[in-house]
């Protein structure tokens, strides 16, 4: 566990830093409003500890929104609050699965994912990712059996591909008949740029093998520690034990002040501003690499999410590529170290979202001439 480095992300944002919300322009003073009405109407009351499963307004305004947003099959008592969506992926791989059973994981994989489950001990299983998401095929042929599946279906990461409706339900109609678990992580599916997203796995699944993971890690900011799961009714009690040996609960206040935000209408408002300024600066981002950086890489414009795979055309390596960049203030998420030993392409994640189109024009040219001078470099 200690040897995988963990799944800490990066504390100072950079361009381009992937995974990154803008939290610079959050309406902080609403925030700190709706936080002082919680603190006056709930009193010292609020000061002790708190359901496990988490504030029942919460849980509700979850609910509502999953079910119209993600189109989601959810109730307040099928919400357990938690910190994160790793926390979330702790806990599955800790309860769902036993050690040295079989998961089969994307491939490539976010590697919050990948090192919750190593550290439980499970036999990750590398599927295939193509343009439509995850391979099912492999997982219907696979010989061997696995007790879950672990997805990120509306946004993959890192590839971008939503998976498609038609492998959304074989992999339902798969987990049903061998009793197995769908971990369905959504961890960005607020921002679909082109359209509406695909409903989500669990609104889908009639039979209850889905658990449907959702943060507010990229829809508000990362410091609030709120995740959530929507849980098949038989995993409600079971998991909100559980979690009371990892933590007890999620922080009552920041939980009672999300609730108002949500009730209030300004998450739905938030994320509504934020989809428009992400796709403005992933249009800049786009249109800046193909100008500045297409020397070097090809870009692979997502549908959603806050950053952008590019993957490299030019002879230098990644690692040559990502130290340039960082020896230029500049933050570049391998892609090789995400596959499955040896199986993918070279290349690097851009985060957008945090950077306005200034900021990220002044990266780019930064990163194009620092790429420029290594590979004139290697070519002496
Ligand atoms: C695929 C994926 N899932 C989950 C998360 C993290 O969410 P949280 O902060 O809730 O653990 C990230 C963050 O980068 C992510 O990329």
């Amino acid at each position: 566990m200690f040897r995988s480095g963990g799944a800490r992300e990066i504390l100072l944002s950079r361009p381009f830093t992937q995974g990154v919300p803008e939290t610079r322009t959050f309406p902080l003073p609403l925030w700190e409003r709706l936080e002082r009405q919680v603190l006056k109407e709930a009193g010292t009351q609020a000061l002790l500890h708190g359901d496990p499963q988490g504030a029942e307004p919460l849980r509700k305004a979850i609910a509502d929104y999953v079910n119209l947003e993600r189109g989601a099959r959810a109730t307040a008592d099928r919400v357990l609050v938690l910190t994160s969506s790793q926390q979330a992926m702790t806990l599955c791989a800790n309860m769902l699965l036993d050690p040295g059973d079989r998961i089969f994981i994307e491939d490539p994989v976010y590697y919050g994912a990948r090192r919750a489950f190593d550290a439980a001990g499970l036999e990750c299983v590398p599927v295939r990712v193509d343009r439509h998401g995850i391979v099912v095929e492999q997982i219907m042929e696979s010989p061997r059996k696995a007790k879950a599946v672990s997805l990120t279906p509306s946004h993959q990461f890192p590839t971008g591909a939503e998976l498609a409706l038609d492998r959304r339900l074989a992999l339902i109609e798969w987990a049903a008949r061998y009793q197995a678990w769908i971990i369905e992580d959504d961890y960005d599916s607020e921002f679909h740029y082109a359209g509406k997203p695909t409903a989500c796995v669990q609104g889908l699944d009639r039979h209850d093998r889905t658990i449907y993971i959702g943060t507010f890690t990229k829809s508000l900011f990362p410091s609030l520690r709120i995740g959530y799961v929507v849980l098949p009714p038989q995993l409600v009690k079971p998991m909100t034990v559980a979690r009371t040996l990892l933590d007890g609960h999620t922080a009552t206040i920041a939980q009672l002040t999300l609730a108002r935000f949500m009730e209030g209408g300004h998450f739905g408002a938030h994320v509504r501003a934020m989809r428009g300024v992400y796709a403005e600066r992933l249009e800049v981002l786009t249109g800046l690499v193909n100008e500045h950086l297409s020397p070097f890489v090809e870009s692979h414009v997502p549908i959603g999410g806050l950053q952008m795979p590019c993957v490299l055309t030019c002879d230098l390596s990644e690692r040559a590529a990502i130290d340039a960049a960082r020896r230029v203030g500049i933050d570049l998420l391998g892609l090789s170290a995400l596959h499955a030993a040896g199986s993918g392409k070279a290349g690097f994640l851009m985060g957008f979202a945090a950077y306005t189109p200034a900021e990220i024009e002044v990266a780019v040219k930064k990163l194009a001439s620092a790429l420029q001078s290594v590979a004139l470099q290697k070519r002496r």
